[in-house]
């Protein structure tokens, strides 16, 4: 078999003629490929903190984990949002121990330095051993992450002072990500609660997971039995769908099925209190 020259390498192997695309499975479970993959790739793309609406109220946070780093995602109480890693500028402590809350100042819990939410040291809480100009330079303030960029209320950090723009970054993924911020005149509310999912791999399973839409009848049969025995007398479709490059490496799946949606799609179980 013919494999082209150009794509050939210890991870990937290619054959455009014959439509083969081999990636070494490696790539999925090896920590030092994934460690070289934060310092050369990750750190250096927009990746995704939160949305607006997490932290609607003056003076909400939360913390974060990106990649490797805690962050304290943050609107202050003049409504502007910041991202700052959760390591005090003095000795390094973790400054926030809570996942959430509402706060216009976080103090230091090693030895009291008090900060505002927009990021300035307010006080050493000290009596004396510091001089009156002692944060002249402003170094001692929390430090925020290099760029801190939003599209359509969905809000992004980049750890690499000289990334591109995040508009570029995005490509045409934006126009997903603007597409879903329009589904209601209301908006978009990001609500509580997460899933979280634990596996013996790093992230780019998931992704190929989540590409791959036709697991979806051999994997989730009893899921698609329930969902059409709810939708009983309907005119069912069959799910369609299709994986999609986007630009810049981005994709995304499309999968027309008639799921319970909050808001675009009504299910009979809901109710009829629901509905509207
Ligand atoms: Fe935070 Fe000293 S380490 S106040």
């Amino acid at each position: 078999m013919a494999w082209t020259k150009q794509y050939e390498s210890r991870f990937i192997r290619v054959n455009p003629e014959r439509r083969h695309f081999q990636v070494n499975r490696r790539v999925y479970t090896d920590p030092a490929i994934f460690e070289l993959e934060k310092q050369r790739l990750l750190r250096r793309s927009w990746q995704y903190l939160g949305h607006e609406s997490e932290v609607a109220a003056k003076n909400d946070f939360l913390v974060r984990q990106v990649i490797d780093t805690t962050l304290i995602f943050t609107r202050d109480r003049n409504g502007a949002l910041h991202a700052f890693y959760n390591s005090c500028p003095h000795r390094g402590a973790i400054i926030c121990r809570e996942n959430a809350g509402n706060r216009r100042n976080f103090t230091c819990p090693y030895h009291g330095w008090v900060f505002k939410n927009s990021g300035e040291l307010q006080t050493q809480n000290a009596t004396h051993g510091y001089e009156a100009d002692f944060n002249a330079e402003q170094m001692y303030n929390l430090l925020p992450v290099p760029r801190l960029a939003t599209r359509a209320g969905f809000v992004f950090v980049n750890f690499d002072q000289d990334a591109m723009p995040l508009d570029e970054f995005l490509g045409d993924a934006g126009d997903r990500i603007d597409m879903l911020s329009q589904h209601s005149p209301a908006g978009l509310e990001v609500i509580g609660g997460m899933q979280e999912y634990y596996i013996k791999a790093n992230y780019k399973l998931m992704c190929e997971n989540s590409y791959d839409g036709y697991h979806l009848y051999a994997t989730h049969g009893s899921y698609l039995d329930y969902q059409f025995s709810m939708l009983k007398g309907l005119d069912v479709r069959k799910p369609e769908g299709a994986g999609r490059g986007l630009s810049n490496g981005h994709s995304c799946f499309e999968l027309d099925i008639q799921t319970g949606r909050p808001i675009a799609q009504w299910l009979p179980v809901w109710g009829e209190k629901a509905r509207a």
